[in-house]
């Protein structure tokens, strides 16, 4: 897959139209665009729209949470939203990733649309080892924590999961080569890791074999995020 349909590019941005102009200055080098939690409460349903006509692609990332029947239902109106992918989280258990498979695909096939890629999100990428055991008694560890939250997502038949860069070979070697691998955390050597804890940069992520890469502050928050961007191509393309 070339590079910049590898590259999604996280609209972490309040304002609609300030998301908008984002995308209309990047839709030359990228492809997908992710909306989150953020964006969404603010420009709601309409940035999408905006986005799908400037014939871009969208990543919803809102992800999803909660019991099955809500999450099935939601999922169901993403699709008819026409995105490309969106996520829920593994740990919503087994029943709530089946469901949302299920309506994903009746939906799509009832509409004549693609159906989107489902991911799961498995351990935060600003998650601890300490975290996960002083605050949410895991007392296992990411690395562990991660590969089992990957294969049931696995079993449940998701496209594939989102983690840390630093799990991509072991979530390939667990779940296959096909079993997409989304990750964020992603820090140039020139940019702060913020409030990521489990980072990499985009040559050593794609090197490791992830198929998307999310970058946000990384680009956006650089004085010129088309430089920014230019150097993070050149990255991915020699990994
Ligand atoms: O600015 P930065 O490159 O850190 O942005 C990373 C993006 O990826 C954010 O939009 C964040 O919500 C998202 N994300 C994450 N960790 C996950 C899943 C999504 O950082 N496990």
């Amino acid at each position: 897959m070339p590079y910049r349909q590898r590259l999604i590019i996280a609209l972490d941005i309040s304002s609609g139209q300030k998301a908008y102009e984002t995308v209309e200055r990047l839709k030359d080098y990228v492809d997908i665009f992710k909306v989150g939690f953020e964006l969404f409460s603010s420009a709601g349903f309409a940035i999408i729209e905006q986005i799908h006509r400037l014939n871009k692609k969208v990543f919803l990332d809102l992800k999803f949470h909660d019991i099955p029947n809500t999450v099935s239902r939601a999922a169901s109106l993403v699709t008819k939203l026409g995105v490309y992918m969106f996520n829920l989280h593994v740990s919503g258990g087994m029943e709530m990733m089946i469901r949302c498979r299920e309506s994903v695909y009746e939906t799509a096939l009832k509409e004549g649309i693609t159906v989107p890629k489902i991911i799961g999100v498995t351990v935060l990428t600003s998650l601890t080892n300490e975290i996960l055991k002083e605050e949410l008694f895991i007392s296992h560890g990411v690395i562990s924590h991660v590969k089992r939250l990957s294969a049931l997502a696995k079993r449940a038949n998701l496209d594939g999961v989102v983690c840390s860069p630093q799990e991509i070979s072991l979530i390939k070697k667990t779940c296959g080569k096909d079993f997409l691998v989304v990750t964020p955390g992603i820090r140039p050597s020139w940019s702060p890791p913020d409030d990521q804890k489990r980072t990499s940069t985009p040559r050593e992520a794609i090197k490791q074999g992830a198929d998307y890469i999310v970058m946000g502050r990384g680009i956006l928050r650089h004085e010129d995020p088309l430089k920014a961007l230019e150097l993070v191509s050149v990255e991915m393309m020699t990994a």
